[in-house]
């Protein structure tokens, strides 16, 4: 036990603090030139506010997290959080959100594309109305997709109307990556979160127990000065992944359904390989491991791009991630046809016996995958 210091000095008195009302949270993925003028845009917009700014960094190669820190040395509004081997914007935003305190949080892009001169109104709206959310959005009147191309504006446009699917509210932009909401309800649906891929708010409002009373604010999303968007063609498949688990997911892992998908594909890889190695004169044996191969191969390409997206092996991990894969596949097949076997010789149907062996084999297949493959390990 330490004994009790006698005299010990007294702490120096706390300096005078303001609560503060509302935080910023800011993902960033190669933001570096953006940081210095963002901040300074946020100090003059908030004048009177007490408010921070948290970037949430996944550990960018241009050094946005040292700019951020170099700037929070003398700013104590400023915070960085900084991710290493972690991809994603949703789950930045909301890691970010629960390292806050404040009543009110708000979620923008570090790129200048938001307008900023908005935050005040927004943050006055959720303190005045008995409001949960509020939205900037491009679709109400007086809002703007600013110089979006025609593909992107009809993308955005059948994501809006697919969205609704999983949320009942009436909200134009549900796409939006810019709004500020109240931490009670933010807290009632985090649990809920699906946290994949891109859209915070539409999973958020997908995940809270009634709908939240919101309300819109038209902004013209402005166009990029530095750096380079990070949404590239496969936000489409993400975002049918978040619509997927939303309505599906409680029942069955979304990524297991597509793991079995790409299975199935895998088997008729194998049959069109055997076919042409026979014809190409191989014998039985030779022919069977050359299509078995070809279908892992295949298998582990596709779920490398597709079912485990956000883990996705490259390089020399990719090779790594091969082998592991072939390695517990091959083991499924033992498994696979041991338990049909087994099935058939109780006197099953053939097809049942099949059907048995097929299933413990994926869900084989799919643990070996999801824990080693593309598991979190390193
Ligand atoms: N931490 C982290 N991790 N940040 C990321 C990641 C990531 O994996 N990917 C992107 N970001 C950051 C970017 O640095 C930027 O600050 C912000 O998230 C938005 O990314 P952009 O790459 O600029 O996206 P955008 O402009 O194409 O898309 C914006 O508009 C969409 C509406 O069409 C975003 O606001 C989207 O959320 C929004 O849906
Ligand atoms: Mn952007």
């Amino acid at each position: 036990m330490v004994p009790p210091v006698s005299n010990s000095p007294a702490l120096p008195a706390a300096e005078p603090w303001a609560p503060r009302e509302l935080a910023l949270v800011v993902p960033t993925l190669n933001e570096r030139a953006n940081i210095p003028v963002l901040v300074g845009k946020l100090h003059d917009v908030l004048q009177g506010i007490e408010w921070e700014v948290l970037f949430v960094d996944d550990d960018s190669k241009d050094g946005t997290a040292a700019e951020v820190r170099r700037i929070a040395q003398t700013d104590p509004r400023v915070r960085c959080i900084q991710r290493i081997g972690r991809r994603g914007l949703a789950s930045a935003c909301i890691e970010g959100i629960l390292a806050t305190s404040t009543p009110f949080v708000g979620v923008m892009d570090a790129d200048l594309q938001h307008d900023e001169t908005l935050l005040p109104r927004m943050l006055q709206a959720l303190r005045e109305e008995q409001l949960q959310i509020v939205v900037a959005s491009r679709h109400v009147e007086g809002g703007s997709m600013g110089d979006f191309d025609k593909k992107r504006v009809a993308i955005s446009d059948f994501a809006t109307r697919l969205s609704r699917l999983i949320v009942s509210s009436d909200l134009t932009d549900p796409m939006s990556g810019f709004f500020m909401l109240r931490r009670d309800a933010f807290e009632a649906a985090v649990r809920n979160l699906s946290g994949q891929g891109f859209k915070i708010l539409l999973d958020i409002f997908a995940s809270s127990p009634t709908p939240p009373k919101f309300r819109e604010f038209p902004f013209r999303f402005r166009t990029r000065q530095f750096g380079e968007s990070k949404l590239d063609a496969m936000v489409v498949w993400e975002y049918l992944m978040l619509i997927a688990d939303k309505l599906i997911g409680h029942i069955i892992p979304v990524r297991f359904v597509l793991f079995a998908l790409i299975g199935g594909i895998g088997v008729g890889v194998n049959l069109v390989v055997l076919k042409l190695a026979l014809q190409a004169g191989l014998s039985i044996t030779g022919a069977g491991v050359w299509a078995t191969l070809a279908a892992m191969v295949f298998n582990f390409l596709l779920n490398n791009q597709l079912t485990y997206r956000d883990r996705r092996l490259k390089r020399w991990k990719l090779l790594r991630g091969l082998i592991t894969f072939c390695i517990g596949c091959s083991i499924g097949a033992v498994a696979n046809v041991g338990i049909a076997a087994q099935v058939y010789g109780q006197g099953n149907s053939w097809w049942l016996a099949g059907l048995a062996g097929a299933l413990i084999g994926a869900v084989w297949n799919y643990a070996i995958a999801s824990t080693y493959t593309w598991g979190k390990t390193k």
